[in-house]
């Protein structure tokens, strides 16, 4: 019987995680965690404040719940990082290591959600391989880089905790929280709402990225694959599509022709040149047999139709 908390799960990831673990496990199974608890809870959603840095609180959660299972998504993004280093290095370690000790103490299965952050200027920036140089220049790359290495310490001790290292994901539901992959997703809700965007990065700047249905897909495949399987206890190279941001533009104008977007970089143009563009994940392929279903013109074609949707449902 799985019992699942979702720490950080108000978040861009939680928010539809929670709604697909709520449907795979049955709702009264998950219970959600966060600073704050949302504005309307349903009578069948289970909220606790929580926050994670708070080691006798997250302890008595769980024995409260008896929780087996924990998605640790609560964390600190790479923008938002480097304006507020020690917070994030605060939530994203210390929050981290008091959940693997909790899941050493309890037996408790994690899922930690990794970055291609970990990846710095030394990194080869095409098909970036699953084993190489990790020099982060934000303080959230160096978080994620240490994350790793203490889920891989963890696995050692026996700890069952699995990890992928995220691209930029995409989607609908919730917005994205300070993070530098923003601007794909901000560009979808500009367009539709103004026809108009000031895109923080430079046109050519390409970066890999996931719509969220695949990236729900990865985290479920990824805790259900047989213990066997996985091979790989830091963190999976995870991918789906890379575009640039004026390869994303031009795909929205298929859709909306009046679109225009400009550029003004920002201090974010030098972390989303730290990464990445493409990055390698034959090893996801291979071990649990992951595989991507969205491809720039399909995530392009529902983001716009979702956005479109929401937005003449709310009367704007
Ligand atoms: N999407 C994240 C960010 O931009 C990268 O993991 O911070």
């Amino acid at each position: 019987m799985n019992k699942i908390l979702v720490t950080g799960a108000r978040g861009q990831i939680g928010s539809d995680l929670v709604s697909a673990l709520r449907e795979h496990y049955g709702a009264t199974n998950v219970i959600e965690s966060g600073w704050r608890a949302p504005p309307h809870l349903s009578e069948s959603q289970l909220f606790e404040s929580l926050d994670v840095t708070d080691q006798r609180q997250l302890y008595k959660l769980i024995e409260y719940h008896q929780i087996d299972t924990i998605y640790h998504l609560a964390g600190v993004l790479s923008a938002k990082g480097e304006q507020h280093p020690e917070r994030c290095w605060n939530v994203n370690v210390n929050g981290l290591r008091n959940v693997l000790e909790a899941a050493k103490c309890f037996g408790i299965q994690v899922f930690f959600p990794s970055s291609i952050a970990v990846f710095g200027p030394h990194s080869p920036k095409l098909d970036t391989p699953q084993v190489t140089v990790e020099d982060p220049t934000t303080m959230y790359g160096i978080t994620k880089v240490t994350g790793e290495l203490l889920c891989q310490y963890y696995a050692q001790q026996g700890v069952d905790v699995r990890s992928l290292r995220l691209p930029g994901i995409i989607s609908y539901s919730a917005p994205p929280g300070g993070g530098t992959t923003d601007f794909a997703v901000e560009m979808f809700h500009a367009a539709v709402q103004f026809g108009t965007y000031t895109c923080f990065v430079r046109p050519e700047t390409r970066l890999p990225m996931m719509y969220m249905p695949d990236a729900i897909r990865a985290i479920l495949g990824l805790m259900q694959a047989a213990p066997t399987a996985i091979t790989i206890r830091s963190s999976y190279n995870i991918t789906a599509v890379s575009f640039s941001a004026a390869e994303l533009a031009a795909e929205i104008q298929k859709h909306l022709p009046d679109f225009v977007c400009h550029y003004k970089p920002d201090f974010r143009q030098a972390i989303a040149d730290s990464w990445p563009s493409v990055i390698d994940d034959s090893r996801a392929r291979a071990d649990w047999g992951w595989k991507h279903k969205y491809n720039l013109a399909a995530i392009v074609e529902e983001m716009i139709g979702e956005i479109g949707f929401r937005s003449q449902k709310a009367g704007n």
